[in-house]
């Protein structure tokens, strides 16, 4: 079958160029632009990348249009009802689902790294006391490279391997320990009798004065929080690790870049910016305020957890997370969280609202996460850190395949420079 290609003709100089077009299992094909320069002299111009893919990948597909997010083939929903974070976990980093024994001895080696040098703990010391948690990680895995530099040769597969299981194995505890120093307590060592979820909640909220007792509820609804946001394909914080790690950074760094990345609002920050919204609106009937906000052209504002690069109908993360949060209110038993009602009226004005139709902007994964949060006790400033640490797995994922594309090369997007001409320097005394 010949090539399928499609002809770009400069109209200026009559120059054609024909380009390959690629299909993968399931989308919308890419034509391939890497010869373009060469033969026409022209870059493609695309800031925010949207129209450009960067990579092909085997690991995560979104169709935006119907709703559809799949791990390695795998429906969300799927995964979401039937599997827990760190069967995902093996998923997302292998490509098949394991086998009991495979599981088993992946459970062992994460069990194996869960406490972290104690080094670390007088690290965080170092730090502000009432500093934003996200900023306790972004330092605490930037210093990861520091305790564990014997695993950072990334041409070495048993590096890369070692290191994958340190982030995942020490994420909830690095996380855990970045609220217990903004709250001035003790931090807990992991316990590798429970599970991910049931350790972090017990290392977050245990104190040595009292028993803890895990609450099972709150155990499933972090498990699923933690599958749902465990990969999302190329997003602002994977593309900030891909890049990273493309001039051969170690992982530890390179994971840094995207919780770094991670923390805006725009992005992960969004569930903590979510909650702000529902208590500034404070009563439903004030939402209409908010709105006209959200829609004035000459207003910044934006309405926090609506909208997506990629969905265009809803967001499956979403729809998932609000059924939980009836489910996790009816289970402990609240019939009436205001908050609650106020995002389930603010959701269903805006979906009313042509504004929101016309852009179909509909609630994203952080409108929910947040509220399911905050029903479990969990303090606002946590939520971009427990997304930090569920997406941990996504990052590794990507940037391991990566690293074994023969296609990668050093990231170097290039620009239209629109700026002066060239010019003579004036010194000093010359100038205007
Ligand atoms: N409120 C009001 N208007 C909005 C919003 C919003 N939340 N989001 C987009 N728009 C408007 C925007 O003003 C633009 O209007 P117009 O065409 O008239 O200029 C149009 O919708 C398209 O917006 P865009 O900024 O070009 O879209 P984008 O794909 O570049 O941005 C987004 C996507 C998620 C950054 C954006 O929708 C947003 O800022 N949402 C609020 C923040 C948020 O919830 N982020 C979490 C994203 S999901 C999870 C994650 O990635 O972490």
């Amino acid at each position: 079958m010949a090539e399928e290609t499609v002809t770009i003709i400069d109209n200026t100089t009559g120059k054609r160029v024909d380009l390959p077009i690629l299909r993968g299992t399931h989308g919308p094909a890419v034509f391939d632009v890497r010869k373009m320069y060469a033969e026409l002299g022209m870059f493609t111009y695309d800031p925010g990348f949207v129209s450009t893919a960067t990579c092909s990948s085997y690991i995560t597909y979104i169709d935006g249009d119907t709703g559809i997010l799949m791990y390695r083939g795998y429906p969300i929903e799927q995964l979401a009802a039937k599997s827990n974070y760190l069967e995902v976990c093996y998923l997302l980093l292998n490509g098949e689902l394991p086998s009991t024994t495979q599981l088993q001895t992946f459970e062992r080696n994460i069990g194996d790294h869960t406490m972290v040098h104690e080094g670390m703990r007088s690290f965080y010391r170092g730090f502000w006391h009432d500093a934003h948690p996200m900023a306790f990680l972004v330092g605490a895995v930037g210093a990861m490279s520091a305790f564990y530099h014997d695993s950072t040769d990334v041409s070495s597969p048993r590096h890369r391997e070692i290191s994958a299981h340190r982030l995942i194995a020490k994420m909830p505890t690095l996380a855990a320990d970045s609220y217990k120093y903004s709250m001035g307590q003790p931090f807990n060592y992991p316990t590798n009798s429970l599970n991910y979820s049931e350790n972090f909640l017990y290392m977050m909220f245990a104190v040595p004065t009292a028993p803890y007792e895990i609450n099972p509820i709150h155990a499933k609804a972090l498990n699923l929080i933690l599958i749902l946001h465990a990969d999302h394909e190329q997003n602002a914080s994977t593309s900030s690790v891909r890049l990273a790690s493309s001039s051969l950074a170690n992982p530890f760094a390179s994971i840094c870049a995207g919780i770094a990345s991670l923390w805006g609002p725009a992005h992960g920050g969004a569930n903590e910016a979510v909650i702000r919204t529902l208590n500034e609106i404070e009563d439903p009937k004030n939402i209409p305020k908010f709105i006209k906000r959200a829609k004035d052209k000459n207003d910044p504002y934006r309405l926090m957890g609506f909208g997506h690069r990629i969905y265009k109908n809803f967001d499956p993360r979403a729809t998932l997370i609000r059924d939980a949060c009836h489910e996790l209110l009816d289970d402990m038993g609240v019939s009436d969280d205001p908050l609650f009602d106020t995002a389930l009226e603010l959701e269903r004005i805006a979906l009313e609202d042509d504004y929101f139709s016309e852009r179909k902007l509909y609630p994203n994964v952080d409108f929910y996460s947040g509220i399911i949060m905050r029903a479990m006790g969990i303090p606002v400033n946590m939520f971009t850190v427990i997304f930090a640490m569920a997406r941990t797995v996504g990052w590794i994922a990507q940037w391991m395949e990566m690293m074994d594309d023969p296609e990668q090369r050093i990231g170097r997007p290039r620009q239209l420079y629109v700026g002066h001409e060239k010019r003579d320097y004036i010194p000093i005394d010359k100038r205007p």
